[in-house]
């Protein structure tokens, strides 16, 4: 049984932050965790979004709080002012953007890794074993070898950055990490799709290399990488005296869902030495369906893979992923000695490498447990199931809005993502007011995208609570705002 500081035990003159009475804390932690679990066993019952009043928002520009408050107060204040006005994306009428829905193990999880505090940036104790089970449960996924490593992360956007450093240090060799890219020479040259998601073009600039470096290929009809104009962009780069060094493939665009030929990108980055990279954010997880896994052939061939467990794994928030076949070259990217944080053979400073030889962070919390809580409670199996059923639900979408006359279908349906509109005139705006009526009456919260210079309504299928019933609500409620609005 865990028992906290024994009061009497304490001098007075030793402040601590434990509670002066475990069983009134106690009673109002059980409160806290009931109230929760009532929220999300009824939330289909909320709306899926509410503004901020004024009033609520002026809440939050209090002064520093130099004396206490009671725990119940506090609590009180977070059930009228910040619970209501969450973002709900656990909502099943939640479909913007990309966000997971999360599950309920994995929220008991994250109190249990925060009653423990666990520090992940390295160190000899259980929980980096926990992310050492994911890593292993990870290679098994994306079909990587033994000696692949991997590391959590907040999300793809700082897992691709991370992945462009390690393919930079491996093509410039460990010693560029001194001297630096002007040192080096060497014009480096990054090829991604047009469709690719903009942290890319970001993680180009935060390496130094700048967005100049990365090259745009075109993208056919259903947004994928042009192979030819692929091949064609490194051949004038190499005739130019450039150097390319990264390949970078979608597993799912961030606007539409399409999927790069995976299986020719690991050739052609073979026959031109480049380190080939996936962005699997979207898409990366589909993996763990049966059916949709073919579409992702050639992901096993990668040097690197970047996903996130809390998008379509449904883990809570953030639990970004790093996967790097050669665990070596990502440890020679980031490895740092220093004294502070001398590795022994025995005791708490055992078990090197740790996580922080792996990535720019130190300091790191505990998202292996709730990862590790979702993938066991529920298995892989259930996942790909909710997986399967988030696209067949995106089949469905488009199949109703082929059959109604007054939407149109404005992209192709490759995974989970549907774009499409109301046909009227002055299109952009009637469909841009629909959707934030559609927020603001808390009917549903798809998002917009522009496809082929068009305003689009995207649904992005991806939350586990999703049902036919709420995309019935939406399509009914879209049509009735068109006839409001027109
Ligand atoms: C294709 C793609 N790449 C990268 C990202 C960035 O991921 P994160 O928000 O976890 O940083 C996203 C986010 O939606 C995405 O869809």
């Amino acid at each position: 049984m865990i028992r906290g500081l024994q009061r009497a035990d304490a001098m007075p003159e030793e402040p601590t932050l434990d509670p002066a009475d475990w069983t009134a804390l106690r009673a109002e932690a059980h409160r806290m965790l009931d109230d929760m679990l009532s929220h999300i066993e009824r939330i289909r019952e909320e709306p899926v979004w509410r503004p901020l009043p004024g009033r609520v928002r002026a809440r939050f520009r209090e002064d520093l709080p130099a004396g206490p408050s009671n725990l119940a107060a506090v609590y009180r204040d977070f059930a009228m002012n910040i619970l209501p006005y969450s973002s709900g994306n656990a909502h099943p009428a939640f479909m913007g953007w990309v966000q997971g829905a999360g599950t309920v193990e994995g929220m008991l999880a994250e109190m249990l890794a925060a009653g423990l505090n666990a520090n992940c940036g390295g160190r000899d104790h259980a929980a980096i074993e926990v992310e050492r089970q994911i890593t292993h449960w990870t290679r098994q996924i994306f079909g990587y070898p033994s000696e692949a490593n991997g590391i959590f992360v907040t999300g793809t956007s700082i897992a691709n950055f991370m992945a462009l450093t390690v393919a930079r240090t491996a093509k410039l060799g460990a010693e560029s990490r001194r001297h630096g890219l002007a040192a080096e020479g060497q014009r480096l040259r990054a090829y991604v799709s047009q469709a690719a998601h903009g942290c890319i073009h970001a993680a180009m600039e935060l390496s130094g290399l700048g967005s100049d470096a990365l090259r745009l290929v075109a993208v056919d009809a259903a947004q994928r990488i042009d192979l030819a104009a692929l091949r064609a962009a490194i051949a004038a780069d190499r005739a130019a005296g450039l150097a390319p060094f990264l390949l970078m493939g979608n597993a799912g665009t961030v606007d539409i869902g399409a999927i790069d030929d995976l299986a020719a990108l690991a050739i052609i980055a073979q026959e031109e030495g480049l380190w080939f990279h996936v962005d699997g954010a979207l898409g990366g997880l589909a993996m763990l369906a049966p059916r949709l896994k073919p579409l992702f052939k050639g992901i096993e061939r990668s040097d690197s893979v970047a996903f996130d467990f809390h998008k379509w794994g449904q883990v809570p928030y953030d639990a970004g992923f790093l996967l790097v076949r050669d665990g070596e070259k990502h440890r020679s990217a980031f490895a740092a000695p220093s004294a502070y944080l001398r590795r022994e053979t025995r005791g708490l400073a055992g078990g090197s490498p740790w996580p922080c030889d792996f990535g720019p962070d130190l300091s790191r919390g505990f998202r292996a447990l709730k990862t590790w809580f979702t993938l066991k409670v529920h298995g892989t199996d259930r996942i790909g199931a909710a997986i399967a059923q988030s696209c067949a639900l995106a089949r469905y979408l488009k199949d109703r809005i082929e059959a109604e006359p007054r939407l149109e279908l404005l992209a192709p349906v490759a995974l989970n993502i549907v774009c499409f509109r109301l046909r009227a005139a002055e299109a952009d705006r009637v469909n841009a007011a629909v959707v934030a009526e559609l927020h603001e009456r808390g009917i549903a919260a798809p998002s917009t995208t522009t496809i082929a210079g068009k305003l689009a309504i995207r649904a992005c299928l991806i939350n586990h609570r999703t049902q036919k019933r709420d995309i019935e609500a939406l399509l009914s409620a879209i049509l009735d705002l068109g006839n409001e609005l027109r």
